[in-house]
């Protein structure tokens, strides 16, 4: 069993990215800004948050978080979003998500211009990643699992790949990738009858379906490669995530540990994603 390290490949590409910012900054003065809009405290928010903050800074990256209280109106959060809009110093705008209840989320990230959707959320860019065009923002965790399998040399084209969850996210983005790789892909969410019948068979099993230790060892074939995008805590408030580690381990041919997978993978592609909306109309 081989580790797909999250860690080591996402501080390979921030270094990267490091270098490319460190360059342009010298030729013409300007650095890549980000902006992250946080709604209420919703904890684990928070950490995801402090962490893009902290790999902004890293990397070159002028980041500002703005905090807003949890019953900010909708129409207060949109008119925070169209003035960053206008900001010629800020080429990403990420609204960390969930919102809570009273704010309609496709309408926030409608109001982002589509120039700074650096989480590739909006319906033109899910579009171009289905349609396999190379100018698409790519939401960050779909496209950071995309980046290990180039990493580690896995070739999708003719593997049999199950993923588990459907969100706008992760698995709607995961299984277009996946498509235009020529892999065969099986979706399945929560609701799938005999799930281990298809997660059984498959060559790859990307889980992101939010359930703490969900596929267990049983339910995989010997060499399968498993990709693990959860983040939970188990009874004893341990992080672990969808993919039971202990039981899988033994007969997968690489999998990704939790933390130290997916997680770094996701906000490297975030900053990312930040560095090509800077360069875009730059001719840089
Ligand atoms: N909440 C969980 N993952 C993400 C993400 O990638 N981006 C945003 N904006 N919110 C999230």
């Amino acid at each position: 069993m081989k580790i797909l390290d999250g860690k080591k490949v996402s501080q390979k590409v921030r270094d990267s990215i490091k270098n490319e910012i460190l360059e342009i900054k010298e030729k013409i003065g300007k650095v890549p800004g980000l902006v992250v809009i946080q709604v209420g405290d919703n904890v684990a928010s928070k950490i995801y948050v402090n962490s893009k903050i902290k790999q902004c800074a890293e990397v070159g990256i002028k980041s500002t978080n703005y905090i807003l209280p949890a019953d900010v109106t909708e129409e207060e959060l949109l008119s925070k979003i169209e003035e960053l809009n206008k900001d010629e110093t800020i080429h990403g705008i990420l609204v960390q998500l969930p919102l809570p209840n009273h704010i309609d989320t496709p309408k926030v990230i409608e109001a982002i211009h589509i120039s700074k959707d650096v989480d590739g959320f909006k319906p033109e860019n899910l579009g171009k990643v289905v349609l396999g065009d190379e100018s698409a923002l790519i939401s960050c965790t779909p496209a950071g699992i995309l980046r290990l399998f180039q990493e580690y040399k896995i070739d999708l084209e003719g593997k049999d790949v199950v993923v588990i969850g459907r969100s706008n996210i992760v698995g709607k983005p995961m299984t277009a990738l996946l498509i235009n790789e020529g892999a065969t892909v099986t979706i399945c969410n929560s609701k799938t009858k005999e799930i281990s019948e298809k997660t059984k068979t498959a060559d790859v099993v990307i889980v992101a379906i939010g359930s703490a230790n969900f596929l267990k060892g049983d339910m995989v074939k010997d060499g399968a490669i498993i990709i693990d995008v959860g983040i939970n805590r188990n009874e004893s408030n341990k992080i672990c995530g969808d993919v039971d580690f202990e039981s899988v381990k033994d007969k997968a041919s690489y999998i990704t540990p939790v933390p130290g997978g997916v997680g770094p993978m996701t906000i490297a592609m975030l900053l990312n994603n930040t560095l090509k909306t800077f360069k875009n109309g730059k001719n840089i």
